[in-house]
C-alpha cells in the first residue's frame, strides 16, 4: 500500500488533466483495501482504475483510491467453457491478451480498450459487437461503508448500453475487486460488426482465429482513435443516442446517409459521431483542446487544457446537436467535480 499527499493526477487520467489529490492511496489486496476504507473519510473518496473514463473538473479533496488488485486464475472449466477470475486492478488489454494466449475466446473484440478489469462492468464496456455482459459470470465488490465483500450476478449488475447498477442505484457504494468471466474453449468468431471483415481481408487472413480478430480490431482502433499516451482523451465523450423511430426516420429523410441502427420495435440508435461530424465540429481546435479530426465523438486535450475547457466544449456540442437535429446527447465520460 502506498500513500502520497497532494499529488498531481496528470499521469493518472488519460485526458491528462492536471489536478491534484489530497491523498492518493494505492491498494494491492482486499485486506489493504478494507484497512484503508476503515482509515479514510469515506464521504470524500474517489475510486480510480486507469483513469480512462473520467474528466477531472477540480482538485480532489479527500482520497483517491487506486485499484491495483492483481491476479488471474481459472475458477472452473469443462469441455466447452472456462471460468476465469481477474483482479480489479489488472489492465484490461493485458487480460485480453492473456486470454488470447490461452486460447480462451469471447473478449477478443474488446482488444485495446484502456483501463482496468474492475472498471469494465461499470459501463458494461463494449466494442465491435461485444459487450462484457455477453461473457460476464459474476463479480466481487467491497462495500465501502462496511468493508464486506458482496457477489453480484450478471442479472444483479443490471447491464445496459454503457450502463450498470454501479453507475445508478449503487453509485459510489462499492469497489469492484474482481470479475469472473465465462469464456469459450470453442470460439464463435464475431466478425460482422463494422470494418472487421474488411480489415481481415486487407490483412489477407483466410483462417480466422481469435488472435487475427484481435489484431484486426487493434488496427481499426489505431486508425481512428487517438493514443492517450500522445493526445489526452477518454474515448467517446458522448453515448450514441437511442431515439424514437419517428425521429430517426425524419432525420433519414433529410440525410439519407445518416448512420442509424435498429434497437427494438420503437427505437433506433443514432451515431453521435456522425451527428457531431455533420454539425461541423470534427477537427475543430480551440487552442489546446478540441474535437478529434478522425472521430468526432472524441474530445481531445492537446496539452494543458482544463477539465472546464473540455466540459464547456461538450456543453456547446450538446446544445448545437439539439438545435440542429432535435437529438439530446448524453455524456458517456464520468465528470468528477
Ligand atoms: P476509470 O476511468 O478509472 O473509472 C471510471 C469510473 O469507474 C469512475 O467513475 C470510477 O470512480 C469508477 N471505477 C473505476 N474502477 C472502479 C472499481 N474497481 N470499482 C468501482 N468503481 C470503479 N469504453 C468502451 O466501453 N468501449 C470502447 O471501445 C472504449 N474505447 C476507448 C478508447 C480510448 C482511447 C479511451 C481513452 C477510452 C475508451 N473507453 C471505451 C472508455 C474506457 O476505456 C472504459 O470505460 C474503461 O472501462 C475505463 O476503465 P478505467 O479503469 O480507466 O476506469
Ligand atoms: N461517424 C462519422 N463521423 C465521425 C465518427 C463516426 O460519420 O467523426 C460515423 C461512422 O462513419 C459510422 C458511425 O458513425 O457510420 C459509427 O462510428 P464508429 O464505428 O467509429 O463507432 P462509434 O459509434 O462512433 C462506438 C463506441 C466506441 C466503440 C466503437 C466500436 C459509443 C459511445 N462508442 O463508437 O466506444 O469502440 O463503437 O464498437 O458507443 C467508447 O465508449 O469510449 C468507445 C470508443
Amino acid at each position: 500500500m502506498s500513500n502520497l499527499q497532494n499529488t498531481s493526477l496528470k499521469s493518472y487520467n488519460t485526458f491528462g488533466i492536471d489536478v491534484s489529490a489530497e491523498h492518493l492511496v494505492s491498494v494491492e489486496s482486499t485486506t489493504e483495501l478494507v484497512k484503508s476504507l476503515a482509515e479514510i473519510n469515506q464521504k470524500e473518496l474517489l475510486i480510480l482504475g486507469g483513469g480512462s473514463n473520467v474528466l477531472f473538473m477540480n482538485d480532489i479533496k479527500g482520497t483517491v483510491l487506486l485499484n491495483r488488485l492483481a491476479g488471474i486464475s481459472v475458477e472452473d472449466e469443462n469441455e466447452n467453457h472456462v471460468w476465469v477470475k481477474a483482479g480489479g486492478g489488472v489492465n484490461w488489454h493485458e487480460f485480453v491478451l492473456h486470454c488470447i494466449n490461452e486460447n480462451w475466446a469471447g473478449i477478443e473484440n474488446l482488444s485495446l480498450i484502456p483501463g482496468s478489469v474492475g472498471a469494465a462492468p461499470m459501463q458494461n464496456i463494449g466494442a465491435y459487437g461485444v459487450e462484457i455482459k455477453n461473457v460476464f459470470h459474476e463479480l466481487e465488490a467491497v462495500e465501502i461503508s462496511s468493508g464486506k465483500i458482496k457477489t453480484f450476478s450478471n442479472k444483479e449488475c443490471q447491464f445496459g448500453y454503457r450502463e450498470s447498477v454501479f453507475k445508478r442505484a449503487l453509485k459510489g457504494q462499492f469497489m469492484i475487486s474482481s470479475v469472473t468471466f465465462k469464456l469459450d474453449k470453442k470460439p464463435v468468431f464475431k466478425t460482422s460488426y463494422g470494418a472487421i471483415t474488411a480489415e481481415l481481408e486487407r490483412m489477407k487472413i483466410e483462417d480466422f482465429s481469435i488472435r487475427a480478430i484481435s489484431n484486426a480490431v487493434i488496427n481499426i482502433r489505431q486508425s481512428k482513435l487517438p493514443d492517450p499516451k500522445v493526445t489526452g482523451n477518454a474515448g467517446s465523450f458522448f453515448k450514441n443516442p437511442v431515439v424514437p423511430i419517428s425521429l430517426a426516420e425524419n432525420l433519414k429523410k433529410d440525410y439519407p446517409e445518416a448512420a442509424a441502427y435498429p434497437v427494438d420495435d420503437n427505437s433506433m440508435k443514432l451515431a453521435a459521431g456522425w451527428l457531431i461530424d455533420k454539425a461541423g465540429w470534427k477537427g475543430k481546435t480551440f487552442g489546446n483542446y478540441g474535437v478529434h479530426p478522425k472521430q468526432a465523438l472524441v474530445l481531445v486535450n492537446y496539452g494543458g487544457a482544463t477539465g472546464q475547457n473540455i466540459y464547456d466544449l461538450s456543453t456547446e456540442i450538446l446544445a448545437d446537436i439539439k438545435s440542429k437535429f432535435g437529438v439530446e446527447l448524453e455524456r458517456e465520460v464520468n465528470i468528477i467535480s
